[in-house]
């Protein structure tokens, strides 16, 4: 996490001081480096070079329209999952051609919207899916580009909520029924099939399971040739781990290593869709202290960030490092108590970690909560009638507000009298 580094007795986020941020922005509030995006996003495309995959950033982990044309910028494609999501990356100009739609539940809004906007392909999840592409593209006159998204029955070895490609998680196709399928493509005349997906879950940290789902959908692209089209993609979703804790993740390299040389013998066109590995280490979340109170032998440390700006230890009890934002003995454990940062929502489940060993925090100290940046302000809400967070993408030493912080308005906005 170089982007965030202590200086001087504060942490810092390239060359601007948090503290300074957060009193100017006020908390809580998501921070974001741009140098660590591009870094991510560089780190990732050089290890897998040889193989000059389509990257096609997954906008559900940070959709931010600043994020997203950054890396427009850089030359990312886009994994979309939703008509919003649609919307969100034809703002920022993303080029269609380099746009792929996933979710178990398009609806024919959604497909007509995509097929509108000329998209490079839908990963469809099913023949009912299938069905619905083929019926939507013949109302508008024109054939869509579908990859099957495959099922390959792959453990990635992660959180059981984050897995995809188990044959019971909703995801995909299993190979049998797939088979089925292409084998009836020409029932679907307004459909050509051009590539197989698979993405086999989320903060996947060791490179075999891909490995695995890889070499599957080759051997099902190999036995499963449609009558109607080639299959020039095979899509192998996102999914590479970042460390939450040193030590957790292997870079991209490890991966590519094992992937590029098989999917080169394929001779098929490669689409990654990763998330996590470009935003996650490249946010933090700010927040203030509000209280700490000792209750049952506990201390908590309740501050003005909730589950409701990360939800991720309450859904996952996911990991995330949380320190003072001053300090002059970053991480170092020795000589602190344990303590619950927890947040002001009513729920048990309301915390950003749990018996963690912390220095003893004041009312008004700041924390950061570490690796923020992916599935945290995406997965935020208005619980509790709770404000969304501001978020700021740092330059350098220059920051730019990306995303105001709702005010009581924005709360009741949409509501009818
Ligand atoms: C189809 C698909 N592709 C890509 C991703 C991105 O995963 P990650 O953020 O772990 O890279 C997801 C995450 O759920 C997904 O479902």
């Amino acid at each position: 996490m170089d982007a965030f580094s202590y200086r001087g007795g504060c942490l810092n986020c390239d060359d601007l001081p948090a503290a300074e941020l957060a009193s100017q922005v006020g908390t809580p509030c998501y921070v974001y480096s741009r140098a660590a995006i591009e870094q991510q996003y560089r780190t990732l495309t050089d290890a897998f070079a040889e193989a000059d995959p389509l990257i096609c950033y997954s906008v559900k982990a940070n959709g931010n329209l600043a994020v997203l044309e950054l890396l427009r910028g850089l030359g990312s494609g886009f994994d979309i999952v939703s008509g919003g999501e649609l919307f969100r990356v034809r703002h920022i100009g993303a080029d269609p051609s380099t746009v792929v739609f996933a979710g178990v539940g398009k609806t024919d809004r959604e497909i007509r919207e995509a097929l509108d906007a000329g998209i490079l392909m839908f990963n469809a999840e099913s023949s009912s899916e299938l069905a619905a592409i083929n019926r939507v593209a013949a109302d508008l006159g024109t054939t869509a580009r579908v990859a099957l998204r495959l099922n390959p029955d792959v453990d990635p070895q992660t959180h059981h909520y984050i897995t995809t490609g188990k044959k019971e998680n909703k995801f995909g196709i299993d190979f049998e029924t797939a088979a089925g399928i292409v084998a009836r493509i020409t029932d679907y005349p307004h459909v050509r099939l051009v590539g197989y997906h698979g993405h086999i879950g989320s903060q996947v940290t060791d490179p075999k399971p891909h490995a695995e789902s890889l070499g599957k959908l080759i051997e099902f692209a190999n036995q499963c040739a449609p009558a109607n089209s080639e299959i020039e993609y095979i899509n192998i979703g996102g999914g590479f781990g970042i460390d939450y804790q040193p030590g957790q993740a292997v870079p991209p390299s490890a991966f590519a290593k094992l992937l590029v040389p098989v999917i080169r013998e394929a001779g098929k066109k490669l689409i990654l869709e990763p998330g996590r590995y470009i935003a996650g280490n490249s946010g933090i979340l700010l927040t203030r202290v509000v209280h700490v109170k000792r209750s049952g032998g506990r201390r908590f440390i309740v501050c003005d960030a909730a589950m409701t700006d990360l939800i991720r230890p309450s859904l996952y009890d996911a990991y995330h490092a949380v320190w003072p934002v001053l300090s002059d003995a970053p991480f170092e454990e020795n000589g602190c108590g344990p303590a619950d940062v927890v947040g002001p929502v009513c729920e048990s489940g309301d915390f950003l970690a749990k018996g963690r060993h912390l220095p003893d925090v004041q009312q008004g100290d700041l924390l950061a909560v570490f690796s923020a940046g992916a599935y945290g302000f995406a997965m935020s809400s208005n619980y509790n009638a709770r404000t969304r967070a501001a978020e700021v993408l740092v330059d350098g030493d220059t920051y730019r507000v990306v995303r105001r912080r709702e005010s009581y308005e924005d709360l009741i906005q949409q509501e009818l009298p």
